[in-house]
């Protein structure tokens, strides 16, 4: 498979065109759905190394369900603690995965499509600091994501506080 990931300062590069779309696209929106629809789909053409993004919604009774995304068709629901999203969505910090497939799948990963190999999960959060979402990222490429896509991500989804 071709090697789509890129040197840092593309990356960085990319993720500053994102941002500026972001803001020019998002200015006076305030519709939760709308932001992570557009957020999906900036991030989709901007970043050549992702092929699935999405959001899951936190729920009340402890699970996520999926909200919107692109990408291959996502698993449904996801109880908190389960997978990356789910440890996410408890420790309410971001994840990186280098290689997800040494995690112990059902537990440490839930596999939705084969195709994925390393990932990146941002938990977001309303104004008054409560979880209302995990971003999921994945790549199908190993060790895709590092402190770049964190940092611009964590900013991006400051969006919804
Ligand atoms: N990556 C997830 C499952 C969701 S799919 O990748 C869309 C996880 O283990 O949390």
């Amino acid at each position: 498979m071709m090697n789509s990931k890129l040197q840092p300062e593309k990356k960085i590069n990319s993720y500053r065109t994102a941002q500026k779309q972001l803001e020019a696209l998002l200015e006076n929106e305030t519709d939760t759905i709308l932001k992570m629809a557009t957020i999906n789909a900036v991030l989709k053409q901007n970043l050549p190394y992702i092929y699935w993004v999405g959001f899951y919604i936190a729920n009340q009774h402890n699970k996520l369900s999926i909200g919107p995304y692109q990408g291959t068709v996502a698993c449904m629901h996801i109880d908190y603690g389960k997978g990356v999203c789910g440890s996410v969505a408890l420790s309410k910090k971001t994840k990186i995965v280098k290689d997800v497939t040494v995690l112990v799948e059902g537990e440490d990963h839930i596999t939705c499509d084969p195709n994925s190999k390393s990932e990146i999960v941002v938990p977001v959060f309303n104004k008054n600091k409560q979880l209302i979402a995990v971003l999921d990222i994945d790549s199908e490429e190993f060790s895709a994501f590092d402190e770049i896509d964190q940092n611009f991500l964590e900013k991006i989804l400051s969006i919804f506080q």
